[in-house]
């Protein structure tokens, strides 16, 4: 079965909680079940893991070099703009890497417009809310089969 690794960076388990005008109400477990709902209908087990650390999540992403997973989602909050760690471990993987943001960070403070991963991730989703998600993982499943 193929494996698809979703991560959420720092202050997502606040979700439902914090900043609902720009994150939305739903919570990372509502997000994190809809999401296996929506890969076990095509057959790929997804797994979810959140950590507000830097370390934890470079860690996590080294484990998944390790597994061999065959695609990660990631949301690297606030890490997005400034962690050199993360990017470095996402170049470990030869996987599809798809970055997703649920706000337009372009729109939003100017330091939020740089993105550390953006420019070795295979695609980029910022704006759609959670159903950037579900697009997100629609478009790893297509690519993982591809
Ligand atoms: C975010 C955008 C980041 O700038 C911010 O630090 C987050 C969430 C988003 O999903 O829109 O924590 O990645």
């Amino acid at each position: 079965m193929k494996k698809v690794l979703v991560i959420h960076g720092p202050n997502l388990n606040m979700l439902g909680k914090r900043e609902p005008e720009i994150y939305g109400n739903m919570t990372l477990d509502e997000i994190n079940i809809s999401l296996k709902a929506q890969g076990e209908k095509s057959g790929l087990r997804v797994e979810t893991f959140q950590s507000n650390h830097e370390g934890t999540i470079v860690e996590k992403i080294q484990e998944a070099f390790e597994t061999l997973v065959n695609g990660i989602i990631i949301n690297p909050a606030a890490f997005t703009h400034t962690s050199v760690a993360i990017r470095d471990a996402l170049l470990l993987l030869n996987v599809p890497i798809i970055e997703i943001h649920l706000s337009n960070i372009y729109q939003r403070e100017t330091f939020r417009h740089k993105s550390m991963v953006a420019d070795i991730a295979t695609a980029q989703i910022s704006g759609f809310g959670v159903t950037g998600y579900h697009l997100a993982l629609q478009g790893l499943m297509d690519l993982i089969r591809q």
